[in-house]
């Protein structure tokens, strides 16, 4: 029954691989003969294939419907397998060695005669890279013997998956297989910074502060510009306003709820009409920032299958990892495209 499956996907019958010796070697060896492998990183699960094989990443969009290509993250285990591929500049030298592996991303400038495919980077000549810390993602990394190009393990749009079970939910039967693992820690996608000019940018917030990135720069970062040159590309193409869907419609800033209504609080948020609500959920009822983005797109996926047609938001402070979740939040509330 392939014509359920959009996109011209190939219905495969996807494994559920342990993260034992032989299961990581097998899973290496799937990676290296092109195949798509699901794996726990410290942000979100990841979709992992061959990145100097184009064929396989060409199975990466089939297999998520994303629908343009977007380039991918490159994940390798250190900074020297990072230095050949690409140009590091001082900032971005500053800034790997001092948060990865970890959940930063580098966009920088590849290297000439590097073997990656120009569809995982849709034809750029920048290239981002990350180097997880998560130890399963490293053994798999180590285990294929090559650069692995994986975005988020979801179809494309839809919330990004924290657990084994929201990979399957999306991807069983797309993907060749999945390493089983535990709930990510961070919760959220890798900051993303591009290190191209003299000012280092952030192109995406994520798992790792501002504040932290800016203390060992020793300078602000700059915001990306909606509008450059038809050379480069300022903003992460990615980074669609209408992304992280829930199939609810989502209302940001909520001080009320209604009885209908699924609710996301933080902290002691006062939400008015809260004990007649569908369903309620809290980020982190002690206000930590790190907890709630942990919990966050666990949190969405619960309030969703509730079958409530809209969730509530309560405020967000915007400081420290909170900047990532309002941007998550404001994408999920966005207008559908
Ligand atoms: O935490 C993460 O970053 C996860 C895990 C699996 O590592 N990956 C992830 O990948 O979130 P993805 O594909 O969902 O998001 C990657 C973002 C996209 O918005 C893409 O446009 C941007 O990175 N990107 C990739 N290469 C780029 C480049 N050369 N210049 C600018 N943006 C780039
Ligand atoms: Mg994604």
């Amino acid at each position: 029954m392939t014509n359920s499956i959009p996109n011209m996907s190939v219905i495969k019958s996807t494994q559920r691989i342990m993260p034992t010796a032989l299961g990581i070697s097998n899973a290496g060896a799937l990676l290296r003969s092109g195949g798509l492998v699901a794996f726990p990183t410290e942000t979100v699960y990841g979709l992992g294939a061959d990145a100097t094989n184009g064929t396989a990443v060409a199975g990466i969009f089939a297999a998520k419907g994303r629908p343009s290509f977007n380039p991918l993250i490159i994940h390798v285990n250190s900074l020297e397998k990072a230095l050949s591929l690409a140009e590091f500049n001082v900032d971005a030298l500053k800034l790997a060695e001092a948060f990865w592996p970890g959940p930063l991303t580098l966009v920088v400038p590849k290297k000439a005669g590097s073997r990656i495919s120009d569809l995982a980077l849709a034809g750029l000549d920048s290239i981002a890279i990350r180097v997880p810390s998560e130890p399963v993602a490293r053994r798999i990394i180590e285990a294929s013997e090559r650069p692995i190009a994986a975005p988020s393990a979801n179809r494309s749009g839809k919330v990004s998956p924290t657990t084994t079970g929201h990979v399957l939910d999306d991807l069983d039967g797309l993907i060749d297989a999945i390493i089983i693992g535990e709930t990510a820690k961070v919760g959220l996608e890798s900051t993303i910074i591009a290190c191209l000019d003299v000012r280092p940018t952030m192109l995406r917030p994520g798992g790792l502060s501002r504040e932290r990135i800016e203390k060992v720069l020793g300078h602000s970062l700059s915001e990306p510009l909606k509008f450059q040159g038809a050379k480069s590309l300022p903003i992460a193409p990615g980074m669609l306003l209408s992304h992280y869907a829930p199939r609810a419609s989502v209302r940001l800033e909520a001080h009320d709820a209604a009885p209908s209504e699924a609710v996301l609080l933080f902290g002691p948020s006062k939400i008015f009409g809260l004990s007649e609500a569908l369903i309620s959920t809290n980020l982190s009822e002690k206000s930590d920032l790190a907890e709630a983005a942990a919990n966050l797109f666990m949190a969405l996926r619960k309030l969703d299958a509730s079958g409530a047609g809209s969730i509530a938001v309560a405020p967000v402070p915007n400081w420290g990892l909170g900047e990532a979740i309002n941007d998550r939040l404001r994408r999920a509330a966005a207008p559908r495209l």
